[in-house]
């Protein structure tokens, strides 16, 4: 098992399963709240101080950054926006490397460093390679990372060639340096796209940090954007063994939300059948993804939670994205989705206007500086122009004005 990403029988994923933790609801709620009021590393990570709930790694091999333990914001302008008056943002770009690979890459890489692996790999639009990188730093490990020819954005390129990784660019998108990676023996490479289980079993931790921060109280929604769709099966598992061990008595709704120039997850949602692969097209280039690898785990979720698949426009992405700015927050473009299906499915009044709703920011702004700055300089909806002043005059009627709105 440790070393496979996909079973030698029907070659679907892996998964791993709940196994009987002999303690009662309040045992298990206990002692992950007294974790918290720990310095040990493990406990100050939200993916290790759930260690119970993952598959056994000896303490001497985990690699940390103290991921996953991200704040829960209150969106005011997004509430707004949207009319989705009690909008949060679960926000998962705090993580070390800014974005929400961290919490699947330390278990991944963990176990890797446990088996013995010496080079890890990965295909990615960027956040995975940052995060595989930094980890596999820290671990020892050598790290080769797979890009698009169209390249990533320059931010996430920084932080991989920064943390030492060897970056190869494919002649093809990030489906085709997926299927790359996939070619390779599992038993020579430790692999950790989100194929690997192991990925799957940290990320799921995002899903219970988000409800010990309310108390073990599920929202209504949980909205989030879909690309290679490991982190959304990963969010369905986290929920379904939150209520398995009585943390919590239900399953939240999950929507995920693509773009849709790389849409084939929402269009099997609306019509059924098997996935269609499709050449994606987008200007979030993180959820760039025609072949969503974990598109079964990620329906399984989606229809036992009682969710929905849908997209929206780039344009949807960019008017959204700004407007977490707005709230002092900000995201990456790919995050951002989530925020523009929020907005959609409380029009379509699929999202009632009081329901308790979370849209998970799954990177952080600085990932992509170039399109924030593009936007702002575009005649776009919120874009903030950068304003010029030709002397003391004009600054001091600018600051006039700007009491008066405020006044
Ligand atoms: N949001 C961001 C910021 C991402 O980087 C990704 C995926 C997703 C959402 C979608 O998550 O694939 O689990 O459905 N990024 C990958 C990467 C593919 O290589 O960084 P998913």
């Amino acid at each position: 098992m440790p070393d496979a990403v996909k079973c030698a029988r029907c070659g679907g994923l892996l998964a791993f399963e709940l196994e009987d933790l002999g303690l009662s609801t309040q045992e298990v709620r206990h002692r992950f709240a007294q974790r918290r009021l720990s310095n040990d590393p493990l406990d100050q990570s939200g993916v290790w101080r759930y260690r119970d709930l993952l598959p056994p790694i000896e303490r001497e091999y985990v690699v940390t950054l103290r991921e996953n333990a991200v704040p829960l914001y209150q969106a005011r302008t997004g509430a707004s926006y949207t009319e989705a008056r009690r909008l949060s943002y679960l926000h998962l770009g705090a993580n070390p490397t800014a974005s929400f690979k961290d919490a699947g890459m330390t278990v991944a890489m963990s176990q890797a460093r446990q088996r013995g692996a010496r080079v890890a790999v990965c295909a990615s639009t960027g956040n995975t390679s940052a995060s595989m990188a930094a980890y596999a730093a820290r671990a020892g490990i050598a790290a080769v990372v797979l890009i698009p020819s169209s390249g990533i954005s320059q931010a996430k390129m920084a932080q991989t060639l920064d943390y030492g990784a060897t970056v190869i660019e494919v002649d093809g998108d990030f489906d085709r340096a997926l299927e790359l990676v996939r070619s390779l023996d599992p038993q020579r490479i430790a692999l950790v796209n989100s194929v690997n289980p192991y990925r799957i079993e940290g990320q799921k931790c995002a899903a219970l940090w988000l409800l010990e921060m309310r108390d073990w109280r599920p929202p209504d929604w949980v909205v989030m954007p879909g690309g290679n769709l490991g982190n959304s099966s990963a969010f369905g598992k986290g929920f379904r063994e939150a209520c398995a061990l009585g943390l919590t008595d239900r399953v939240p709704r999950l929507a995920v939300v693509q773009a849709s120039g790389a849409a084939p997850f929402s269009k099997l949602f609306r019509d059924g059948g098997e996935l269609v692969p499709v050449k994606a097209k987008t200007s979030a280039s993180a959820i760039e993804i025609g072949n969503p690898a974990s598109w079964r785990k990620a329906l399984r979720e989606v229809q036992e939670s009682g969710g929905v698949a849908l997209d929206v426009s780039d344009e949807e992405i960019a008017d959204a994205r700004a407007v977490v700015g707005r709230d002092g927050i900000g995201c990456e473009p790919g995050s951002a989705a989530a925020v523009a299906g929020v907005k959609r499915l409380r029009e379509e009044g699929v999202i009632g206007a009081d329901e308790d709703v979370i849209a998970v920011l799954t990177g952080h702004v600085l990932k992509d500086g170039t399109y924030a700055a593009a936007y702002h300089a575009s005649d776009a909806r919120f874009a903030n122009k950068l304003q010029r002043i030709s002397d003391e005059s004009a600054l001091r009627d600018l600051i006039d004005s700007l009491q008066a709105v405020r006044a």
